[in-house]
This record gives structure tokens, C-alpha cells and sequence, in this order.
């Protein structure tokens, strides 16, 4: 009888766990503040590969560790515009060296030499503007279903649109026929930087539309940062992409930046 119930609470126990994870891999729970100490949950993935990573990505990662502390001596911090006084809590993630992106996009900009940067989730400017202070970049090409003026605070301002460097697109890309639209943008760009919805529904499309364009039509190098592959609703897709990945702690977003190397040359 003993044996029964244990037998019977092992198979509950499972069964309750599958649901769990099941449903913590399409929702988010999270404790956010702006002060350093915000919370996530997050679910861990069992990596199962045999063979070792491409030689041309370790020595892409050993650059971006190498490099990193060395960029940050001319890393210029953009400030927020704002008539709010409590927008100036958004100046605080760019002094971050640690914990947050804004120095590592610079950092595989120049590694890369990248030409033509690629962003999903344009937000209030930061990642954007980050790159117009701190790199010579070609075009910036953002995407997001809000536009940029239309917070109360924001990185960028219009003269920075003027200039042609940097424009904005209200789509989604995880519909098949927006996608579609920007085959070309897509196809330039050299460097892709994902910080969208992480609802799994939008990187799990976008993803899938993306990896399968860029095997079939690219010519050359594309560096994916995926943001965020640490969050609940981001395991299962970050696990799931077989392409050379890593995620760059230390040098990256606490939450995970995912460096991914799609190479056709
Ligand atoms: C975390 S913020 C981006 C932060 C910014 N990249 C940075 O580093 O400063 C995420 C942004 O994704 C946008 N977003 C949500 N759904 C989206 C979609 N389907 N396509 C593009 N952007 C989306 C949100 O409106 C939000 O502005």
C-alpha cells in the first residue's frame, strides 16, 4: 500500500511539474523595479549537444570578453529628454558595466565592423542611441509597434532621424507578410538585435521565419543578440535554436543576452 502512494505522488508530483513549466513557458512572472533588484522567474534546460561549438564563434566570444573592458574607457552614455524629473531613472541602466547591453552592442559592433544594425523593440532610444554616439554605423533599422515620441522621456530626437542613420518602422515582424516586406532590410543587416515582446508567441514566429530566411538567402555572416533567453518564456526557444549560441554573462543583460552566429560564407 505504501508503495502505492509513493508510486501514486511520484506520478502526481510529475504531472503537476509538466504543468507548470508548460505553462511558465508561455507566461512571465516578474518583480521589476528600477533600482537593481528586480526578479524572474526563469526555468533551466538540460543542453544535450555532443559536438563542440564553431572555432570561428569561440573566437568571436573570446574577442567580445577580451575587448569589452577596453571599450568601455570611450563609452559615451547618452541622457534622457525629459520635462519628467523621474525619467532621469532611465539614465541609470547606461552607467551600468555590468548587468545590462548597452556596452556589449558596441563592443560586437566593432568586432564585427558592422555596417548595418537590425533592432526588434526600439523602445525610448537607448540601445539606438547608444549606437549613434558610440559607433559609426551605416543605417539603423527599428522596429517597434509604438513610436519612439511617443513616450514621456526618450534617447533619441528627431534631428538623429534627419541625419538617415537610424529609421523606425511601427510592424511586427512575426507576421508572415511584414516579414516579407523587409526582406532586403533584414538581408543587409549584419548584426540583429532582438528586444521585443519575449511572449514567446512573437520570438518563436519572428525566430522561425528569420533562421529559415537567412539559411536560404544569406551570402555571409549574421550576428544575432537575442535578449532576455534567461526569462521563462525565452528557455524552450533558446534551447531550441541550433545555430553556435552562447549566453554572455557577465558582459551582457542580467535576464541573458543570447549571442547567436548564422554563417553561410
Ligand atoms: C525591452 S523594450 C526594448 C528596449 C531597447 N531595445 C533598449 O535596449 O533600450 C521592448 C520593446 O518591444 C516593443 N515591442 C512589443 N511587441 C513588439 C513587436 N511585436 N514588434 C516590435 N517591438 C515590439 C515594446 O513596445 C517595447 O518598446
Amino acid at each position: 500500500m505504501k508503495h502505492i502512494l509513493k508510486k501514486i505522488g511520484r506520478i502526481l508530483k510529475k504531472f503537476f511539474l509538466i504543468n507548470v513549466i508548460n505553462h511558465l513557458n508561455k507566461y512571465r512572472y516578474a518583480v521589476n523595479n528600477h533600482y537593481g533588484s528586480s526578479k524572474e522567474v526563469s526555468l533551466l534546460y538540460e543542453e544535450y549537444k555532443t559536438e563542440l561549438n564553431d572555432q570561428k564563434f569561440f573566437e568571436l566570444i573570446s574577442e567580445i570578453y577580451r575587448n569589452y573592458s577596453i571599450d568601455d574607457k570611450s563609452f559615451v552614455e547618452p541622457r534622457i529628454i525629459s520635462k519628467y524629473n523621474d525619467e532621469k531613472v532611465w539614465d541609470q541602466y547606461l552607467k551600468r558595466k555590468t548587468g545590462e547591453h548597452y556596452r556589449l552592442l558596441i563592443t560586437i559592433l566593432k568586432i564585427i565592423k558592422s555596417k548595418k544594425f537590425l533592432e526588434i523593440g526600439t523602445f525610448r532610444g537607448a540601445s539606438a542611441k547608444v549606437i549613434l554616439e558610440n559607433y559609426p554605423i551605416e543605417k539603423i533599422h527599428t522596429f517597434d509597434l509604438i513610436p519612439w515620441d511617443k513616450f514621456d522621456g526618450t534617447f533619441l530626437e528627431k534631428r538623429d532621424f534627419e541625419t538617415g542613420k537610424i529609421s523606425q518602422h511601427i510592424d511586427d515582424l512575426s507576421k508572415k507578410r511584414v516579414f516579407e516586406k523587409y526582406h532586403q532590410e533584414i538581408l543587409e543587416s549584419d548584426f540583429i538585435f532582438i528586444d521585443g515582446p519575449k511572449n514567446y508567441n512573437f520570438e518563436k514566429q519572428f525566430l522561425k521565419y528569420l533562421f529559415n530566411f537567412l539559411e536560404n538567402h544569406k551570402k555571409g555572416m549574421t550576428i544575432i543578440l537575442l535578449d532576455d533567453v534567461k526569462l521563462s518564456t525565452m528557455c524552450q526557444i533558446w534551447r531550441s535554436i541550433d545555430h553556435p549560441k552562447v549566453i554572455l554573462d557577465l558582459v551582457g543583460h542580467w535576464s541573458g543576452s543570447g549571442l547567436i552566429m548564422i554563417d553561410n560564407s
